[in-house]
């Protein structure tokens, strides 16, 4: 039998796990407070902010907002994040992407106070991250942790095969993954889009995480019987729904799910996870702050 990893419930255990520092923060009379910054209307990026904001709502955390219109220069940006920087109120934030094509998120980054990335962007947090001593675990391969741990997948020794490289979720795992901890060991490939014989490199793996944002390109044929399925993909295609699409993940789930041994779902699989983890890096963040 196929075990469909629940990250719905296992994001609920880490979201209740936070109340015991949020309780000792408020012991200390302080809120953590997570702010959300929005240049431009991208409806999916809205959507994405909108439940970070009712996320924090419902586990106590203060929630703040800032808009920032499309067509606006990217100094008034910075502006916002400078006063984000400077307000002890917001122990963490966040600027989501993509931003406009005129303003380059390195830029943006680069000019967050590293204490309060809770995205775990910035490059002093990346350099600590590849140095084995991270700040703040960026949420998704954080999240992707937290749910091999749940479904009891020891990484020590297993060959891990990734597919994508991106700066957000690809390499941070890699680099998680290969570190000497109870969470690492494992033997990681990170696959791209010039990777010859990909499923030469999934079809021995142990556990297969994609994460490369093309729906369905990881099919049943190239996953080893028994291994585990992590399918970060989140991709909008054409239905025929209420909304015009349906969400499907990077992962042909059907045929995947024949061979796993277990295997995540999309929706409710690494989503919720995200946005757990990006209420522990808000806590972390007080706590450190506050501490
Ligand atoms: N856009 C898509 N995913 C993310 C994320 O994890 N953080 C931010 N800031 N923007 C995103």
């Amino acid at each position: 039998m196929t075990t469909i990893i629940d990250g719905k419930a296992v994001a609920s255990e880490i979201r209740a796990d936070l109340t015991g520092a949020i309780e000792t923060l408020a012991d200390a009379g302080a809120r953590p407070g997570l702010a959300t910054v929005l240049m431009g209307d991208d409806p999916a990026s809205q959507t994405y902010v909108n439940m970070k904001q009712r996320d924090c709502e419902e586990v106590g955390i203060e929630p703040h907002h800032v808009d920032v219109p499309g067509d606006a220069a990217p100094e008034d940006l910075y502006e916002v994040i400078a006063e984000l920087n400077d307000d002890p109120d917001v122990h963490g934030y966040l600027v989501q992407s993509p931003v406009p094509d005129h303003v380059d998120y390195r830029d943006v980054i680069r000019r967050i106070d590293p204490m309060k990335d809770v995205d775990g962007f910035h490059p002093e947090n990346v350099g600590r991250l590849v140095a084995g001593d991270a700040r703040f675990r960026p949420c998704t391969p954080h999240g992707v942790q937290k749910l091999l741990e749940a479904a009891g997948v020891d990484t020590e020794g297993a060959d891990v095969t990734i597919v994508g490289r991106s700066d957000i979720v690809g390499k941070p795992l890699a680099n998680l993954l290969i570190q000497k901890a109870d969470d690492g060991n494992a033997t990681v490939t990170v696959c791209h889009s010039r990777t010859d014989d990909l499923a030469a490199k999934t079809r021995t793996a142990d556990v297969v995480v994609a994460a490369v944002g093309i729906p369905e390109l990881i099919d049943g044929s190239m996953i080893a019987e028994g291994a585990t399925v992590i399918d970060v993909g989140v991709n909008r295609v054409d239905a025929d729904t209420e909304k015009g699409y349906e969400l499907v993940g990077d992962v042909d789930f059907e045929s995947a799910k024949e061979r796993a041994g277990a295997i995540t779902p999309v929706p409710g699989g690494v989503g919720p996870m995200t946005r757990a983890m990006l209420l522990y890096n808000t806590v972390k963040a007080a706590s450190l702050q506050e501490g």
